[in-house]
């Protein structure tokens, strides 16, 4: 293909710049083709870049002078242009395109990149994730992930603004590291010097945040990459980026107060909202409520604890329940403004029961005052009537509700009463989208849970929260079982997402201890994984507090999107596959050589 030179190529405009100010002037712009319409006399080929994209114009006295073959330049090729600036005709504008006002008359071009055939077109939000993730940089073209890519930059600009305003300072820490307890698997590397030792890349960097208090640092703040071998969810990627903080002789409230600070700029900056008044649950309110630590406060649903009111009702399986420790719960959901069908309520009965859930009584009322119920003559219609009234919160309840009643096993009463409001909340549009974002604070989190089939505690967080100061003596004692012992843990929840999780942590050696023996540690494991830890604690620690926000699950709050790979660059499948790459691959076998590794497969070829 021959070709037109342009002599002097230097870009004096991006694409999405050429506006009603360049008109008259000679520039030249560099892109890729985005799209091309042979009008015959003349051709116009729209040019992208990562700002927009500008319209130029092949007139027909450039195509009879300069043999033009631009129409035969396939899409997505690159391309430079140097042309003038002109007014488009008043009919021609597009009002909807920052440079929709202008166009390009070329002069020269220069094909730079020819492209071959797309697997799919760079706007086309329907092609399927595996072939988008086989050729991520295509679709990091489009301009919905440009914008997400300058989001996140934007993002990072302010938080390491405002946290130097307020005397953080970065600092980074190691990736190869040792194991970091928080819950899941390690990514190991094996050591080529140490054959048969490995590193473990790092979880997050909690014990070293908590080194660096040790070290004087008073307040650090990293951007810190962490790395999780765990099950992939929609918000979960194996690598993703954490907003980490720790500060010296700070408190839950000056954390807190921070974190809040960070949320108002954010939110104000990137979403034109304003947040104000975080409001606080307990982790035993928020259960108690919503069935969940993560509630979604723009869904109006909520749980009633029915306990006090069934408890001596007459109505067996509900007393036999209380007997047995367990927990009946309500679900109030008015329908004066939808009606719910007994078909889908039989329905949702089903899918409770899949759930594990015995079942669930159901009465409904509707608008003419009829009452019907999933309990029959069984139960006194005045006695279902009293019910619904106290679920519903209503002094006398004279409007259509269908109130569910879940009863067994608290946990599995939690689970059913989240279920029942997310399902209700979005199949009745009851969740306000339009709205603010709804954050809550979650506290008062339990420090240890209690696995029944190891008969071991276990830490809810990571090993290194402190209790709350009245049952301090209880773990020093190791007296797990006489109360709940309570951590000095937070949790940050937007839109029923979990975005950041901190606490107070433990500062004293004798405490620290206290703790993995309850995790029934043995002493040489102690010394082997965090005899290092232990030991600074001997050397003067201050105490301390901090915090870790999600990078990603916040670009997802500040974007909308529902998909944490909408954030990333080149995000890894639900099955930590890079697509694009083929990762993970085997490696040489020279490799595993030199690491003093051999696999399973040799063994057996071995044999
Ligand atoms: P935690 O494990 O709760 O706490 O993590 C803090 C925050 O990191 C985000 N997050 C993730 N984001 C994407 N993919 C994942 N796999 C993933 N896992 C966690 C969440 C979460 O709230 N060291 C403690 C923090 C501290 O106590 O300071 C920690 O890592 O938004």
């Amino acid at each position: 293909m021959k070709k037109n030179f342009i002599t002097d190529l230097k870009r004096s405009h991006y694409c999405g710049e050429l506006t009603k100010k360049e008109i008259g002037k000679t520039v030249i712009i560099m892109g890729w083709v985005k799209r091309v319409r042979d009008h015959g006399q003349i051709i116009f080929v729209d040019v992208r870049d990562k700002t927009g994209y500008t319209q130029v114009i092949f007139e027909s006295d450039f195509l009879k002078n300069k043999e033009c073959s631009i129409q035969q330049v396939g899409m997505e090729s690159v391309v430079a242009i140097q042309g003038r600036v002109r007014q488009r005709p008043t009919d021609m504008i597009n009002f909807e395109n920052p440079t929709g006002e202008v166009e390009l008359v070329a002069e020269h071009y220069t094909v730079l990149s020819l492209a071959k055939t797309l697997p799919f077109l760079i706007d086309d939000s329907s092609v399927s994730e595996s072939l988008a993730l086989k050729y991520r940089y295509l679709g990091l073209r489009s301009s919905r992930l440009q914008k997400y890519l300058k989001l996140s930059h934007d993002v990072y600009q302010v938080i390491r603004q405002q946290l130097s305003n307020k005397k953080f300072i970065e600092v980074a820490t190691p990736i190869l590291y040792k194991a970091t307890p928080e819950g899941a698997r390690d990514f190991l590397v094996p050591s080529r010097q140490y054959p048969g030792s490995v590193y473990a890349l790092a979880q997050s960097p909690q014990i070293l945040k908590q080194l660096l208090m040790v070290g004087g640092v008073d307040r650090y703040f990293q951007l810190a990459r962490c790395f999780r071998d765990e099950d992939l969810r929609s918000d979960r990627q194996p690598e993703f980026t954490q907003i980490d903080l720790e500060m010296s002789f700070a408190s839950e409230k000056e954390i807190r107060d921070i974190s809040e600070h960070l949320v108002q700029i954010l939110w104000r900056k990137f979403k034109n909202q304003n947040i104000t008044n975080i409001p606080y649950l307990s982790y035993h309110t928020a259960k108690m409520e919503y069935g969940t630590d993560k509630p979604d406060l723009r869904n109006p649903l909520k749980l009633k604890d029915l306990s006090k009111v069934v408890k001596d009702s007459g109505w067996r399986i509900f007393e036999q329940v209380l007997e047995e420790q367990g927990a009946v719960y309500a679900l109030a959901l008015p329908l004066a403004k939808r009606d719910i069908s007994i078909t889908r309520v039989k329905k949702l009965s089903e899918e409770v029961k899949e759930l594990g859930l015995g079942g669930m009584l159901w009465i409904k009322r509707d608008a003419s005052g009829k009452q019907k119920s999933s309990a029959g003559r069984k139960v006194d219609p005045a006695l279902l009537k009293s019910w619904c009234t106290f679920a519903s919160g209503l002094q006398v309840l004279n409007e259509p509700y269908i109130v569910f009643i879940l009863a067994g096993e608290v946990s599995h009463v939690q689970s059913t009463g989240q279920f029942l409001i997310n399902t209700l909340g979005q199949e009745q549009d009851l969740i306000d989208k339009t709205g603010l974002d709804q954050f809550v604070w979650i506290g008062e989190f339990p420090l240890l849970k209690y696995d029944i089939n190891n008969e071991t505690w276990d830490a809810c967080h990571h090993p290194f929260v402190a209790p709350n100061e009245e049952d301090a003596e209880l773990l020093l004692n190791q007296n797990l079982k006489e109360r709940e012992l309570k951590a000095q843990a937070y949790d940050l929840v937007c839109n029923g997402q979990e975005l950041a999780s901190g606490s107070v942590r433990i500062h004293q050696l004798e405490m620290q201890q206290a703790v993995f023996q309850a995790l029934s540690m043995k002493p040489e494991e102690i010394k082997q994984k965090f005899g290092f830890f232990l030991e600074a604690l001997e050397y003067g620690a201050p105490p301390h507090a901090g915090i870790a926000w999600g990078m990603e699950r916040l670009l997802m709050l500040l974007t909308g999107t529902k998909y944490i790979r909408d954030v990333l660059p080149f995000p890894k499948t639900a099955s930590g596959v890079c697509l694009m790459s083929s990762t993970p691959s085997a490696p040489d076998p020279n490799q595993f050589l030199s690491l003093g590794i051999t696999t399973i497969q040799d063994k057996k070829s071995f044999k």
